[in-house]
């Protein structure tokens, strides 16, 4: 699916002091203050920032179409981050019976380094239960090295390497994955099935 031919090849950062960033001048860095953002269910009246956030996020961006595409499959979930009225960070993700696997999730490029990601990664943690989904999984650029500090800061880790899974550039994956409590997860579906086609055959 052309969804998940992205994640992950952002355009060039930048180092510019930022909205909310306070100059420290003894410790010769900044000090940066957390955004409070309000997370709600993207809706079509959004589509305009979110493009923008897409477009200076990403060298392969996705074009509105893509949005629309992948939204209007069922399992499929938009979700915002805004503050005051500026939708300022997206999510896009789909439910399936075990897990939640993210799509497609940036920052605004002015808003990063603020804890907007963080938040929207705990409202998606939120949403797991030991009974029902008990993971999140997402592929990532092995040259976004940014998202995977990002990932591995909120308790995800790389399970996997996919080779040369994006069709774009012909660069790897590295799937990362964020375990509810002691979940065990996968391993042990994967085995009952393995035993399961043994005692078949
Ligand atoms: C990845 C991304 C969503 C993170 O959003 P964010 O709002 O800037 O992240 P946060 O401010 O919540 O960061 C939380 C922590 O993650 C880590 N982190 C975030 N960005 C980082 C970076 N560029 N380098 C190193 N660590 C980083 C830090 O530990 C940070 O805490 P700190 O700022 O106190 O040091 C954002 O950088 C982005 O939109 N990138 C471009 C698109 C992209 O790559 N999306 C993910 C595709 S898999």
């Amino acid at each position: 699916m052309k969804a998940t031919r992205k994640l992950g090849a952002p355009t060039e950062g930048h180092r510019a002091p930022r909205r909310g960033e306070v100059a420290n001048m003894n410790a010769g860095r900044t000090e940066k203050e957390q955004a409070r953002v309000h997370i709600r269910w993207m809706i079509r009246r959004d589509m305009p920032e979110v493009l923008q956030t897409e477009q200076q996020s990403f060298e392969f961006a996705w074009t509105e179409e893509d949005f629309l595409r992948c939204l209007r499959q069922r399992n499929c979930i938009g979700m915002v981050a805004e503050h005051g009225e500026k939708v300022v960070g997206f999510m896009i993700y789909e439910l399936h019976k075990n897990k939640l696997h993210i799509l497609n999730f940036a920052v605004h490029p002015a808003w990063r380094r603020h804890g907007v990601g963080a938040q929207m990664v705990a409202k998606l943690i939120s949403k797991l239960s030991s009974h029902r989904r008990t993971r999140i999984t997402l592929e990532v650029r092995e040259t976004n090295l940014c998202a995977q500090l990002f990932f591995h800061r909120q308790e995800f880790r790389a399970i996997r390497v996919l080779r040369a899974f994006y069709e774009d550039s012909g660069e790897d994956a590295f799937l990362m994955e964020y375990r509810f409590g002691d979940d065990i997860g996968d391993e042990m579906d994967e085995t009952v099935n393995r035993i399961a086609q043994y005692e078949e055959n």
